[in-house]
């Protein structure tokens, strides 16, 4: 009988669309290992048991993709602090004795991304998100870490911002009277990039931008990253980078193997 491959898989709804399994057989290779890695669809109300299974035949480590990071971080038995902090987990580790950690790699990410491939401090930075869903609340904290001069989030419905600048002690302000020359980092977290949409912040408010990132990657950034580059921002930046890097961590949490993870940002570009 064939050994079995070590088993890895995310988890979400939709997940055909998931990069994670390419973005991680690039990770295998340079470990020069050979693992298996899935996609898994679970059914809104079934991630409890879709992840029960799967460990209980076996799998190593799992991510976690939309709808279900708040079901993992309520399924897993103990919690990282970021994941604690974001009440989300997007990286499920088995501890043994059926026991098992959730972590939160989507803020490390990120910050990765930004200070490694975009060369962009952080630190004293005036840092701008627009929205106020799950994405942010996952990246916030691990935002916080690296001391930045302030954070903003501006959104559309005003409450969600101030609810979370409240929950994190950070600036909440209206998405339409931000102020003009104000903030270093604008990290566009809408939902609304999926369907071309941007949100409506007005030219101005990127009149010192040095870098406009945008959570989502390819196509689906680019209306918002046009956009704040006509509006001034010096440099622009889709979130291929923090999908690829929340993934190196994962993966390093599983398998103590630090990935090279500008390699695999530039094989991804040529891919997608
Ligand atoms: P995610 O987990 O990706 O953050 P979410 O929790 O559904 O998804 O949050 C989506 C975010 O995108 C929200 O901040 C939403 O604003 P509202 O709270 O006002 O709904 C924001 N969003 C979605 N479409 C948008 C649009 N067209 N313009 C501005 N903001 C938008």
């Amino acid at each position: 009988m064939a050994a079995t491959l070590p088993r890895y898989a995310v988890f979400g709804n939709p997940v055909a669309h998931s990069k994670s399994p390419q973005i991680h057989r690039q990770f295998a290779l340079q470990e020069k290992v050979q693992i298996e890695y899935g996609r898994i669809l679970a059914e809104p109300g079934g991630f409890a048991a879709a992840a029960g299974r799967f460990f209980a035949e076996g799998g190593l480590g799992a991510n976690v993709t939309v709808p279900f990071k708040t079901d993992a971080y309520d399924w897993v038995d103990e919690h990282s602090e970021r994941a604690k902090a974001a009440c989300a987990v997007n990286t499920i580790i088995p501890l043994g004795s059926g026991r098992f950690l959730g972590d939160n790699t989507d803020g490390a990410g990120l910050a990765a991304d930004i200070t490694e491939a975009q060369a962009t401090a952080l630190q004293n930075r005036r840092i701008l998100i627009l929205g106020a869903g799950g994405a942010v609340r996952g990246v916030v904290p691990v935002l916080l870490q690296q001391q930045p001069a302030d954070i903003t989030i501006a959104n559309r419905t005003e409450a969600k911002a101030r609810e979370l600048a409240e929950r994190f002690g950070i600036r909440a302000a209206p998405l339409n009277g931000l102020p003009a020359n104000r903030f270093d980092i604008i990290i566009n977290a809408t939902s609304g990039s999926l369907s071309g949409e941007i949100p409506a912040v007005a030219p101005e408010v990127f009149g010192s931008c040095v870098l406009a990132y945008d959570m989502v990657y390819g196509a689906a950034a680019q209306a918002f990253l046009d956009y704040a580059r006509r509006s001034g921002a010096q440099k622009t930046a889709d979130g291929l980078g923090m999908l690829v890097g929340q993934a190196a961590f994962s993966y390093r949490l599983w398998r103590g193997f630090s990935p090279d993870i500008q390699a695999v940002i530039r094989y991804m570009r040529k891919a997608v």
